[in-house]
């Protein structure tokens, strides 16, 4: 799958500016809506399996509202799920271009087994309101019994197989998102199995399932009772059980989560030290806390209006936890992005010579005004390393030097691999010259 980062292209440093916030807002609708989603297939599974055994008539109706809300109809899977997915597939394919991460193939199959989890969901959720829908029929004959088990059947199935695959390539997201971020890990990392049990990757599963739960509890309680003024006709015992279970979830699941903050931020090598990175931890820590506050209200006395405002403060626990992840990815692909920055910047210069615009350089130092010095310093690292840190090697093989500039190979993992600068012989022969007496000279 690694062709998507062949077909993209260089771009300018604008370009990915502009790829950086459309990643953040493609995140912030495409992780609430997952989680929920997710969050609501395990729980609506899980009571509809529970209600059953107990024959618990509760269980079995929370199971489909759980689902109700997140699911009106079938376009949204594809419109908040599908279609972010693959965007988010692209500008990582732009951004990690030439790089040798693997995240890239780890998001196009997350993004195709996730797109096989939504037809499973709607399936599933077809099935649950048939199956509801028989179960209250109230002249039963063989017919209506025979599509009723069907309808049961496929629920079970297809119910399992939506959780699975989306279990699986949000698996996917986290390592393929967690690895862009960590340039130290592209050229360590061999197999996605031993990427997918990283302390980071686990981390952030958690991470993921926690704030599902949490999400799919205060946005049922919000759907329920106060969206739209709230359901009415409701039975009081169901709302009360609605309630009871809603909340003691959400609680166990918040309160949990500052634990994992805590541990994803200390297990991030690069984002531990960025102040965003750090700074938006913090919120989201903070916005918990609030929301604790709120669930804590409602257990004690149940009013509507903290359902709704717990809801929207976890959205910006998700908003949080992006701008989080997009620091980090911003940090470890900075080197790569000057670097594709810089090839742009050639590429148009190649195209105006062409055109017979021509810049004539002869001596080493105008090559290196030209050609060198957007990488290079003497004294200090710039995308490439410093000259006097790697040219002394090369004094007692001048030859070595040549070929390196002709044709450079990868040197140091620490580096990106540095492009042929399409240097003539002679050009590379006085650069050489000029670069090897000026290192001696830098601070
Ligand atoms: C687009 C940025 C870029 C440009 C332009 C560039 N370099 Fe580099 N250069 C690098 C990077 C990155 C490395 C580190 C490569 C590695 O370690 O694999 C590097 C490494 C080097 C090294 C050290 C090789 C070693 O032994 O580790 C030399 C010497 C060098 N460049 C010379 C030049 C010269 C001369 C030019 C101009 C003709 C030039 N570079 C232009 C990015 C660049």
């Amino acid at each position: 799958m690694d062709f998507l980062k062949q077909i993209a292209l260089p771009q300018s440093a604008g370009e990915i500016t502009v790829l950086h916030f459309v990643l953040n807002f493609v995140y912030i609708i495409f992780l609430p809506f997952v989680s929920y989603l997710f969050g609501a297939l395990v729980l609506s599974l899980y009571y509809g399996r529970f209600g059953r055994k107990h024959s618990d008539a509760y269980a079995v109706n929370l199971s489909k509202d759980i689902l109700e809300h997140i699911l009106p109809n079938k376009s949204i899977l594809f419109l908040f799920g599908v279609v972010p997915y693959m965007a988010i597939v692209f500008a990582y394919a732009q951004l990690l271009q030439g790089t040798t991460a693997m995240s890239v193939s780890l998001l196009t199959w997350g993004a195709c087994i996730f797109a096989a989890g939504t037809v499973f969901a709607s399936s599933y959720h077809a099935a649950l309101k048939l199956s509801s829908v028989l179960e209250n029929v109230s002249q039963k004959n063989e017919e209506v019994e025979n599509v009723r088990t069907e309808a049961v059947e496929t629920k079970h199935t297809s119910g399992k197989y939506a959780v699975l695959f989306l279990a699986v390539s949000m698996a996917l997201f986290l390592a393929g998102t967690t690895h862009a971020a960590d340039p130290a890990q592209w050229e360590v990392v061999g197999s996605v199995i031993e990427l997918l049990f990283t302390l980071d990757v686990v981390i952030r599963l958690v991470q993921f399932v926690l704030l599902s739960f949490t999400l799919t509890a205060l946005g049922t309680l919000y759907f329920t009772f106060s969206w739209q003024g709230g359901i009415k006709n409701l039975k009081s015992e169901y709302t009360e059980y609605l309630k009871n279970k809603l909340l003691t979830l959400a609680l166990v699941a918040i309160l949990l989560q500052p634990i994992f903050i805590a541990l994803s931020v200390l297990s991030n090598p690069n984002g531990g030290l960025s102040g965003i990175f750090f700074g938006a931890a913090f919120f989201g820590i903070l916005l918990l806390f609030i929301i604790i506050h709120f669930v804590y209200g409602m257990i004690k006395e149940f009013n509507p209006v903290y359902s709704a405002n717990a809801f929207f403060l976890i959205i910006f626990v998700f908003l949080s936890n992006s701008i989080q992840d997009n620091s980090a990815l911003s940090r470890a692909t900075q080197q790569q992005s000057m670097m594709l920055a810089y090839q742009y910047d050639k590429y148009h210069e190649e195209l105006l010579a062409k055109m017979g615009i021509n810049l004539k350089v002869v001596t080493g130092s105008e090559i290196f005004g030209a050609k060198c010095s957007a990488c290079h310093e003497f004294g200090k690292k710039k995308i490439g390393p410093a000259y006097k840190d790697v040219l002394p090697k090369y004094e007692s093989d001048r030859a070595k030097l040549l070929s390196f500039i002709l044709s450079p190979q990868k040197m140091n993992p620490a580096f990106p691999a540095m492009p042929n600068q399409g240097l003539k012989p002679a050009e590379a022969d006085s650069i050489a010259a000029y670069i090897m007496t000026m290192y001696k000279q830098a601070p």
